[in-house]
């Protein structure tokens, strides 16, 4: 059985899909799988954001294949661990956890990289390319932490 990890943001369009990529890249495929879904359903089926697109592709990282999805309770179930991108993702995925099991697959994604601060990623939606960069950058520094501790057991 493969670990599975989840990255959730709010459309799956901008963030999640990166971190999903990022991971994705740094993980053997035949013991890992990484996915990501949107607490919000409204992009659901989507192709990831053009620029979100852009920023892996200059990182030799291709996520043009993606489609979102919304987070559904199964999730719970199907993986090992729940990474969120900000505070109201994290409060939203726990809020539909059904038991201590499920809440304590979640955590913050920053986190990893800056323990006990609750950093967000910043939602890059609104903003220009560079915020997308900016996202990869912490993004990339998270999963390496990561896929190390994955890797190695520690998580
Ligand atoms: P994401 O960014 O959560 O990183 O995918 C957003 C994408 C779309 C919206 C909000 C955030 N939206 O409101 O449509």
């Amino acid at each position: 059985m493969p670990t599975k990890i989840l990255m959730v943001c709010l459309g799956n369009i901008c963030r999640s899909p990166l971190a999903e990529g990022i991971l994705k890249s740094k993980l053997p495929t035949d013991t890992f799988e990484v996915d990501s879904a949107g607490t919000g359903g409204w992009h659901a089926g989507e192709h990831p954001d053009k620029r979100s697109i852009l920023t892996a592709k200059n990182h030799r990282i291709d996520i043009s294949n993606q489609r979102a999805r919304q987070f559904k309770l199964a999730d719970f179930q199907n993986f090992d661990y729940i990474f969120a991108m900000d505070n109201s993702n994290y409060k939203d995925i726990i809020r539909l956890a059904p038991d201590e099991a499920s809440k304590s697959k979640v955590r913050l994604i920053l986190n990893e990289l800056y323990p006990g601060e609750n950093i967000p990623v910043p939602d890059p939606y609104y903003g220009e390319q560079n915020g997308f960069e900016q996202v990869f950058n912490l993004l990339d520094e998270a999963c390496d932490i990561i896929a190390n501790k994955l890797k190695t057991h520690h998580i």
